[in-house]
């Protein structure tokens, strides 16, 4: 990278300074991050890579949240939002819906599994969550509580709230948050609540959530149990091969509504269509969002037509819509993207590039000090951080730091976990072997050079 002039660096400075100063007067101060190199403000983005204000080029190992699948401002993508562009950007989702709408959901059920093909759309993942809490609860009038998973993230507004097992975001406000929700463990193996190991445990942790479960009330009491088939936020945490498919017969048996969060893991990530396939799960209720549109904020909630007739004709007035519902650029952006993971076969191209991934950081990483496990499945990978290999005391702080010496040496990585000590990593799915050796030299050249603070 040319060093910049002098004249120039002054200037963009200023520029950097003028971002900071408006965001620290005008956001909420929660809400921007700023430290040291952090914000970086983002100007523009391109396939796996991103250039900040300062002409700087980062690979993105984040595809921005698992939303960039397609690789930023893909050209299809652009395409399909300049043609809709000149039709109608806003229509009227729920009263007089616009044509592409009805276009987006028929291709939305034949990509979805099984016989999930009736959608509420909305904006972002927590309204996906949001629509699939209130479908249980008219689908099982008189059940209103539902089961949930320890270190789940489903999201941020109320009802997702509620069944978001992260002691961190609910506890502010704990005294609005529906009681409601058993929480049972997840299969996180690295930390087995049992103490046991795969596969000798014979997932023993699912049979004590079933008894937990049918101790409450079982059928009489839980409309549903809401899971992420990976856990994303809560540390990149793959289920045990088998897991998820008895959960799914413990459900069906117990007559309570499974629904599969894929708002993280949908639309070819896992290195399938979705998650669930994996283990040839259909859920009653599938959430989706983020790779979806590839960018357009939208989501959708997708159940069967037994649980979804529950909600009975609108007779006029929607009870549960919203003013963007169905909007016409996401639309188009959906079905432009829906038709890429299709045509392109993103699903393999993830399994095959996940497994790269995978080999590599297990090769260059797996030996390196308080690595403590390196997991994940296509193009999700998770790098637990330790101080001690044998008490697995999570560090938070080592994770902070290689995240912001990533930065420094232009990778651009997340880091997560219920302790925030697990690097992230969700590239765009067009990611190739070139980004992810830099990728993997960067975290072997940053893991070398930051040591553990011991206490
Ligand atoms: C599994 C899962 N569910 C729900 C959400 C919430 O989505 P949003 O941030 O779009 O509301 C997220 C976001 O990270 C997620 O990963």
């Amino acid at each position: 990278m040319p060093e910049m002039p002098a004249k120039r660096k002054g200037s963009v400075d200023k520029h950097v300074q003028d971002l900071v100063r408006a965001l620290r007067a005008h956001e909420c101060p929660e809400v921007t991050y700023f430290s040291g190199d952090f914000p970086v403000f983002w100007r523009k983005a391109s396939g796996c890579f991103v250039w900040d204000v300062r002409g700087r080029r980062y690979v993105d190992m984040t595809a921005a949240f698992a939303v960039a699948n397609l690789g930023h401002g893909h050209p299809a993508l652009i395409a399909a939002l300049r043609r809709q562009t000149r039709l109608m950007i806003h229509g009227m989702g729920d009263v007089h819906p616009p044509e592409i709408k009805s276009r987006f959901l028929a291709a939305l059920a034949g990509a979805a599994p099984g016989a999930l093909s009736q959608t509420i759309l909305s904006q972002n993942g927590s309204d996906a969550v949001e629509s699939a809490i209130k479908t249980a609860q008219i689908a099982r009038p008189g059940r209103d509580a539902l089961v949930a998973f320890s270190g789940s993230y489903h999201g941020l507004s109320y009802g997702a709230l509620s069944v978001t097992g992260q002691r961190m975001f609910r506890a502010p406000f704990a005294g609005r948050i529906s009681k409601k929700t058993l929480f049972v463990d997840y299969p996180y193996c690295y930390r087995c609540p049992l103490k046991l190991a795969y596969p000798g445990c014979g997932i023993a942790c699912l049979d004590g959530a079933a008894r937990k479960i049918r101790a409450a009330g079982g059928a009489r009491r839980f409309s549903a149990v809401i899971v992420e088939p990976i856990q994303g936020r809560g540390g990149e945490i793959v289920p045990p091969p088998g897991w998820l498919a008895r959960l799914a017969r413990f459900c069906r048996r117990e007559r309570i509504l499974l629904i599969a969060d894929e708002i993280y893991t949908g639309f070819a990530r896992t290195g399938r269509m979705f998650a669930c396939e994996h283990e040839r799960v259909t859920p009653d209720i599938l959430c989706l969002g983020k790779g979806m549109t590839g960018g357009f904020p939208m989501s959708a909630c997708i159940g069967t037509p037994a649980v979804m007739r529950r909600w009975g004709r609108s007779a006029g007035e929607a009870i549960h819509t919203s003013t963007f519902l169905g909007n016409p650029l996401g639309c188009a952006m959906g079905l432009a993207a829906l038709s890429i993971y299709i045509r392109r076969s993103l699903h393999s191209r993830a399994e095959r590039m996940g497994s790269y991934l995978r080999a590599e950081l297990a090769r260059r990483l797996g030996g390196l000090r308080g690595v403590g496990d390196i997991r994940g499945q296509g193009l999700i990978a998770g790098i637990e951080l330790v101080k001690d290999l044998r008490t697995k005391t999570p560090d938070p702080e080592r994770c902070s730091r290689v995240v912001v010496e990533a930065l420094r040496r232009r990778l651009m990585i997340l880091g997560g976990g219920i302790h925030q000590n697990v690097i992230s990593l969700s590239p765009p799915l067009v990611v190739g072997r070139r980004e992810i050796d830099f990728c993997v030299g960067v975290l072997e050249d940053a893991l070398t050079e930051i040591k553990i603070r011991e206490g």
